[in-house]
């Protein structure tokens, strides 16, 4: 069986991965000739644990290639970017999917299964991708050709794992449509797979992420509330998840990512009259980088001429990818205010150490709690920095070292660090 996937970024490349360690002859393609360059040398772009060793291997076994444009397949697996656009109100740019469709839909044969993984708005699979390869191929989906959507729940830093262990949603046009999805996830698939209708998949994926995305803004909400009333929202979140029935997700400077930050506006858009609850988790999380900037600002008694220095820029720990990272916009407000803004990502390629960076710094600004980061050595960045104060956003930094090295810690959500 031949497969071809479009779109080789953290879902795409994986799933091609895996597709091919599974036996099957595949393709990838992709519109950004670094990636394609890579992938014919077997390399990778991205940064995920196990990925160049598996794409490596399926390249070399000549069971992997990649290509700038679709080849006809068996099956066509659409994993393109769905970001939004727009300021206040975000709309989802749907132009790489419909691309895409273009792209394959002359290509498309009788018997052929084509399934989106790009997360999307309600309806996209129905009424968008489907005329489009109807359109292009003169085929009917669900009578010469099979159409489904299957989300993709993969967490950055263990995509491998989670590809194949955890359980997929596969939504069909019709059953006969599901039911091909299925078969072809159940070569390399090891957990359950359940099949409904397209527009419910779409919807199941939107629901998870935006369940955690309301659910960090009602930490971040309590995280003001603890500050306001002098109380350590860290303390009181640990206290509350002792009840058996409660579990609070972290506060933080604000929710990145392609996803979370993302999917949430797919919802609202879809149906502006009836989701106020969505529509307010998504202010709240987007107003923090602004509430991370006042932090700074009140510790530091105000920014003009202070020297931050920003540990942590992508969107959350331990990742490579900066894509609606809070971070650059508790440092674009910085910087608008007045401050020198020096940064620094463990995860990101930077050449420069921390210590050195600290030189002369007034205030340093944990944003990511990347697991680099706990070799931080206080005692020796105390000496270097020019006002020993340090902004935690994460609850990161241990207390008891950083005291003792002489600096003053003040933690987003803790009232009484202020
Ligand atoms: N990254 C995640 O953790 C994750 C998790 C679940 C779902 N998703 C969803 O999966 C989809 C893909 O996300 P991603 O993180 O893999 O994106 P990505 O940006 O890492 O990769 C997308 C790739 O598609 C390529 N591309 C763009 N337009 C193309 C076209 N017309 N033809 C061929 N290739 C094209 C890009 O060059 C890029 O390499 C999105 O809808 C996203 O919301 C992502």
């Amino acid at each position: 069986m031949h497969v071809c996937v479009v779109g080789l970024g953290y879902v795409g490349l994986p799933a091609a991965a895996l597709l091919a360690g599974a036996g099957l002859s595949v393709t990838g393609v992709d519109v950004n000739p670094v990636v394609l360059a890579a992938l014919a040398r077997g390399q990778v772009t991205i940064q995920e644990p196990g990925l160049p060793e598996v794409v490596a291997t399926s390249v070399a076994a000549g069971q992997l290639c990649g290509a700038a444009a679709p080849v006809p397949a068996d099956a066509f697996i659409l994993a393109v970017p769905t970001p939004v656009r727009g300021l206040a109100h975000k709309r989802a740019d749907l132009a790489a999917i419909e691309a895409a469709a273009r792209a394959v839909a002359p290509l498309l044969r009788p018997g052929n299964l084509v399934v989106l993984e790009s997360t999307a708005p309600p309806g996209t699979t129905e009424r968008v991708l489907r005329p489009l390869l109807e359109q292009g191929s003169g085929l009917v989906a669900g009578q010469d050709f099979w159409l489904a959507h299957c989300p993709e729940r993969v967490l950055p830093g263990r995509i491998l794992d989670e590809l194949v262990n955890t359980d997929r949603v596969i939504g069909g046009i019709d059953t006969g449509s599901a039911a091909a999805a299925r078969d072809l996830y159940a070569t390399f698939v090891r957990a359950g797979m359940f099949l409904t209708d397209a527009t419910t998949a779409e919807l199941v994926k939107l629901m998870e992420n935006t369940n955690r995305d309301v659910n960090i803004a009602l930490a971040n909400e309590f995280a003001l509330v603890a500050e306001h009333l002098g109380v350590n929202v860290w303390e009181a979140i640990d206290l509350a998840n002792r009840h058996p029935r409660v579990q609070f997700l972290r506060p933080g400077p604000g929710v990145g990512g392609h996803c979370i930050a993302v999917d949430p506006w797919f919802v609202v858009n879809a149906a502006p009259g009836f989701t106020p609850l969505i529509a307010a988790g998504r202010a709240v999380n987007d107003g923090m980088p602004r509430h991370v900037a006042d932090l700074v600002a009140d510790a530091l008694g105000g920014l003009s001429g202070r020297t931050v220095l920003a540990l942590g820029l992508t969107y959350k720990a331990d990742v490579d990818d900066l894509r609606e990272s809070p971070a650059a916009g508790v440092i674009t407000h910085l910087r608008h205010e007045g401050a020198t803004v020096r940064t620094h990502d463990a995860m990101v390629e930077d050449g420069t150490p921390v210590a050195d960076l600290a030189a002369g710094a007034d205030c340093l600004l944990l944003l990511v709690d990347h697991a680099a980061y706990r070799d931080l050595e206080p005692v020796a960045l105390a000496p270097r920095m020019a006002r020993r104060l340090a902004v935690d956003t994460r609850n990161f930094l241990p207390l008891a070292p950083w005291t003792a090295a002489g600096f003053s810690v003040v933690r987003l959500g803790d009232g009484r660090s202020r």
